[in-house]
């Protein structure tokens, strides 16, 4: 098969590259800073003002995501990028502070509690299979649609029912915050301190604590006036208590946490929807099969949590986007101690990176890794733990893995089941790596009906 008969990809780089070129690079798109060899080795290291290692290799990946969690915190780079809008949050914390903030918000990620909150997402699949088949002979831009889709559901899973929450503006403003704080800067990959000022990021600020002071206001409405009928995140989290201490959150803490759900939850989940539509337009014969088994499962209503169990190839096909196109492309880590990993030496303070793109397109680790083929998830435990991370591993797995995995499977099937998508000649999507791996240009395919 050549290469005009597979799905969009990035070309890596196959030369060593100096810091001017990586500038340029990260300005443009991270994904080009990943060395093709990356794609066929289990480890790649260099020097790019900080000495680095990418490592592709399940073994490792375990120890640096599991066994020795402590030795590799996360990357000052990460943080640095995120701390402005989402604090000491689950997601940036590390250490003790992280630990009791993780065992107070696992109860809201429960089963039984992601379960009771696919009825938001069967209606936000429904609204949107609405305003989609308004647009039918249409060439639409399915990414737009489905960022709208997801913000519905993460923002009515946070702050529902709060009267003075207004949902557009604190859109805008996460939207201002991913789009200028988040390209990555020179200054954030040498590792700069954070207070040196970045111009992109001043800009975003004021959009910024307008909306912290709105989800405040949000949650004070809401220790107030009690719990809605139905408990959503924000209940459970300020019900939530970490069972070893007592304690439990402020209103800032709260705040932190459920904007950190927001903006690791809706752009990711709306990409991986976006990425497995692209897909099955690339591949009509799997939009055939995908079609088959919503619409007989479904019979024309939108997709439930009592459905799932009969949407088997509707999972397997995000599954196999988020391995071909995982939204959380990039994980990085600082070394906090000397070690060996892969018989590499690596030494404290090393940049440890875990270029899920280059995992998952691995020709060690998966046979003609470019295609796309659904079916390599038939039989989900034939596939290695640690050479598939779409939602990382060890005891900082997203948290939210199971609430987003549920809602693209609701969203896709039902959409699945009434139109069929096709491509747009000439109008591709680029995958573009700022700090999720989006589609520049958007995801344009051509909608009728099914
Ligand atoms: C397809 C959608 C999603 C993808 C691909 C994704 C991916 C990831 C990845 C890779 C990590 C680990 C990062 C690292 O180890 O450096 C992570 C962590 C996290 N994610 Fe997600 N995520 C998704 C959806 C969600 C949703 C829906 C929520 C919340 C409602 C969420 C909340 C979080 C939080 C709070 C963390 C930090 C957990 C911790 O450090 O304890 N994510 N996510």
């Amino acid at each position: 098969m050549n290469d005009a008969e597979l799905p969009v990809q990035v070309p890596l780089v196959t030369e060593a590259w100096g810091i001017w070129q990586s500038f340029q690079a990260a300005r443009r798109n991270l994904l080009e800073l990943i060395p093709e060899i990356a794609t066929r080795q289990p480890i790649v290291s260099g020097r790019t003002g900080k000495r680095w290692h990418m490592v592709m290799d399940p073994a490792a990946n375990r120890h640096i995501l599991r066994d020795a969690l402590a030795d590799y915190p996360k990357s000052d780079v990460t943080k640095l990028i995120l701390r402005p809008g989402i604090g000491e949050s689950l997601f940036v914390a590390e250490g003790a502070h992280w630990h009791w903030q993780r065992r107070a918000a696992a109860p809201a990620f429960s089963p039984r509690n992601v379960q009771a909150l696919a009825p938001v997402m069967t209606a936000a699949a429904q609204r949107a299979a609405e305003r989609v088949g308004t647009q039918a002979g249409r060439a639409v831009n399915l990414f737009d649609e489905m960022v709208a889709t997801t913000f519905e559901v993460i923002s009515d899973v946070t702050f529902t029912g709060g009267e003075r929450f207004d949902r557009d503006a604190v859109h805008r403003a996460i939207n201002a915050y991913i789009d200028q704080t988040a390209r990555v800067s020179l200054l954030d990959i040498i590792g700069a301190p954070g207070w040196v000022p970045r111009l992109a990021r001043m800009r975003a600020a004021p959009a910024m604590r307008s909306m912290k002071a709105m989800a405040d206001r949000a949650i004070d409405q809401r220790r107030d006036s009690g719990p809605s009928p139905v408990p959503d995140l924000l209940d459970l989290l300020l019900e939530g208590e970490d069972p070893e201490t007592g304690r439990r959150m402020t209103t800032a803490e709260l705040r932190d946490n459920l904007l950190t759900f927001i903006v690791a939850g809706h752009e990711t989940t709306a990409l991986a929807l976006a990425w497995a539509l692209y897909l099955v337009a690339f591949d009509p014969a799997v939009q055939d099969r995908a079609h088959a088994e919503a619409a007989a499962a479904l019979q024309g209503r939108a997709a439930g949590v009592a459905d799932l169990p009969r949407l088997k190839f509707i999972r397997q096909i995000v599954d196999e986007a988020l391995r071909m196109y995982p939204p959380a492309a990039f994980l990085s880590r600082t070394a906090m101690r000397a070690d060996t990993l892969c018989g590499r030496e690596v030494r404290r303070g090393d940049t440890v990176m875990l270029p899920i793109y280059a995992l998952h397109r691995n020709h060690r680790l998966w046979p003609d890794p470019h295609r796309f083929d659904p079916d390599r998830f038939q039989d989900p435990r034939a596939i290695d733990r640690f050479a598939y991370l779409p939602f990382g591993d060890g005891p900082r797995i997203c948290i939210g893995a199971s609430f987003a995995l549920q809602e693209a499977v609701i969203i896709l099937a039902t959409l699945l089941s009434r139109f069929r998508f096709s491509r747009v000649p000439g109008r591709e999507p680029k995958p573009v790596l700022i700090l999720t791996l989006r589609p520049q240009g958007g995801v344009w395919l051509k909608v009728a009906p099914a």
